[in-house]
């Protein structure tokens, strides 16, 4: 939807990498007539932070390693259903306010977390919440495939055998099934299930990693650069089951790639220096952004 209303503009103008699809890379053709100037500067968030029936609330984040302050009081807004793209410099806190959203910055010791984050109203920082159970909910997939050392069986069942989702074998066996389907590898791994994850391609990985983490049913799936270490024809299925899965869940996924952002995500989130520039819709982001910055980055003048 987001690469139609591209092309039918052409004015989205940083797009030359040839290993991209034809498609995109038409859609993205250089020398784009842009519909307005940016005018805002400073480091207060522009665009919308806010959405409609938010399921995730993130409220005046600020995160410290010691006296780094990496996050500087964003607030943002998650919704059911959407796919939200983090985009912005190295550097600039992506991996940071990511891992705020699942409490992953807890084992890191320097680390401090400031603000509330809320899940379907639930305060994630509150003293009551088991994190375990959280992750459960807010579930993350990595940069660098990480299957467990098991048999790709043991790698989806282990969720669901910690969490107490399965009553039997039978039970057990259905959502490994179910969940490598929804993860598009069912048709590839059927038949060697008993066969250790790690020897999979690292296509393959990843979608298992995605199957670990729909089969604990989550609320929410984080990916942070799921793709970067993947090749075209593998990023493309990720891609494609991203847009399956945000039928059921919020997906907020971190990318250095401004062509998978306008492919898989409804909104876009820009940082900078620990600070939130700008959050909008995908099309206003890469056609008309309000903030000069992320003007600057998204047109490849900084970044
Ligand atoms: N575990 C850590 N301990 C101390 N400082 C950290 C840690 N992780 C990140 N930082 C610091 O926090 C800031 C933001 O880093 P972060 O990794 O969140 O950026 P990023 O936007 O994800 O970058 P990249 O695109 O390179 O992954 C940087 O100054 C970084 O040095
Ligand atoms: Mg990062």
């Amino acid at each position: 939807m987001v690469i139609s209303s591209l092309k039918e503009t052409g004015e989205y103008r940083r797009m030359t990498d040839m290993t991209q699809p034809k498609m995109i890379r038409d859609a993205t053709t250089a020398n784009a007539v842009k519909t307005g100037e940016p005018v805002v500067a400073g480091n207060k968030t522009v665009g919308n932070v806010r959405c409609a029936n938010p399921f995730m609330v993130a409220e005046n984040i600020n995160v410290y390693y010691g006296d780094n302050h990496a996050i500087k009081d964003v607030t943002l807004e998650f919704a059911k259903n959407q796919v939200i793209a983090l985009i912005g410099p190295s550097g600039c806190g992506k991996s940071t306010f990511l891992r705020c959203l699942n409490r992953m910055n807890d084992s890191i010791d320097s680390a401090r977390v400031t603000g509330t984050i809320t899940l379907d109203g639930q305060d994630i920082y509150s003293k009551d919440l088991d994190p375990v159970a959280l992750r459960a909910r807010v579930g993350m997939v990595f940069q660098k495939p990480n299957p467990f050392p098991k048999s790709i069986y043991d790698n989806v069942a282990y969720g669901p055998r910690i969490h107490g989702l399965a009553n039997d074998r039978a039970e057990l066996d259905d959502i490994v099934h179910t969940s490598l389907e929804r993860a598009g590898l069912l048709k590839e791994v059927k038949d060697r299930l008993d066969e250790p994850g790690t020897g999979l391609s690292g296509g393959q990985q990843q979608r298992l990693c995605i199957a670990r983490t729909i089969a604990v049913n989550p609320e929410v799936i984080l990916m942070d650069e799921p793709c970067s270490a993947l090749d075209p024809i593998a990023t493309a299925r990720i891609e494609d089951l991203m847009d399956e899965l945000s039928e059921n869940y919020a997906i907020v996924i971190v990318t250095h790639s401004m062509q998978q952002a306008a492919r898989v995500s409804r909104r876009v989130a820009y940082f900078h220096l620990g600070h939130l520039i700008e959050v909008d819709d995908t099309d206003k982001i890469f056609t008309n952004p309000q903030h000069k910055l992320t003007d600057d980055y998204v047109t490849g003048r900084i970044g």
